[in-house]
């Protein structure tokens, strides 16, 4: 995680809300809830939240790009998924998208949610440029803090110790965190879930695994919720 953020680093990629409510298990929402999506990358979730009256707030370093070089990694990024989905077909459920075609429709429809929505975003400190294990946020801001498609996606990327601080940091701006899912990039659970759930429990924080109503990645249909007990 050391070192300056460069966009020719990541795979920009985005869900959108429905598709965070599976994740998360977010169906029965108050709206005052205080959302921080951690890693939110061009997601519509706070486009589409922000419009239905909730509170969310998005953090990822790739803020700090303007929108035509995210469109443009972003473009990049779609390449290389649909060869690799093509490649790999077997490897995931098409339930939801029904066909890697509808997936791209849909994935792209949110990216240019969130596009259409970046710069006001940011006039509106809805998008906040920040890298976890590292947030400029107050202690206790946020009630839920969420994580999609990176922690423990990126199994090869960051250590279980690398791990237990980003989600630490989630848990000192908020009261819970939630991270989905729980595979990494090849499709296998990851090596990190356990030990970062013993470190995290030797800190004082419970956790659980929940199984939720979405999967995509064939076996990635349970997230990871941490509490304060
Ligand atoms: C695959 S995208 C997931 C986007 C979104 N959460 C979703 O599921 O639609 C992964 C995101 O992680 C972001 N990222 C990379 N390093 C990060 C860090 N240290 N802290 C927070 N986000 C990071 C990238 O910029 C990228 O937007």
């Amino acid at each position: 995680m050391a070192g300056e953020f460069k966009l020719e680093d990541v795979l920009p990629w985005g869900r959108n809300r429905a598709e965070y409510q599976a994740f998360f298990d977010l169906g029965n929402l108050a709206s005052d809830v205080k959302m921080l999506d951690c890693a939110s990358g061009p997601s519509s979730f706070n486009a589409e939240m922000t419009a239905s009256g909730y509170q969310v707030v998005s953090a990822d370093p790739i803020y700090q790009f303007s929108a035509d070089d995210i469109a443009g990694r972003v473009q990049h990024t779609r390449t290389k998924m649909l060869a690799g989905l093509r490649a790999a077909q077997d490897r995931f459920v098409f339930t939801w998208h029904k066909s890697i075609e509808r997936h791209d429709e849909i994935r792209m429809a949110a990216m240019h949610r969130f596009l259409g929505d970046f710069e006001a975003g940011k006039d509106e400190a809805r998008y906040e440029a920040a890298a976890l294990p590292n947030l400029p946020f107050a202690d206790g801001a946020f009630d839920i803090a969420l994580c999609s498609h990176f922690l423990f996606l990126y199994s090869n990327h960051l250590d279980a110790t690398e791990h237990t601080a980003c989600i630490e940091e989630m848990m000192r701006a908020s009261t819970e965190a939630r991270i989905f899912p729980l595979l990494d990039l090849d499709g296998k659970s990851s090596r990190h879930v356990d030990p970062v759930r013993r470190a995290l429990e030797k800190r004082g924080f419970e956790s659980a695994l929940q199984r939720v109503n979405y999967e995509f990645q064939k076996g990635g249909h349970t997230m990871l919720r941490v509490m304060k007990p």
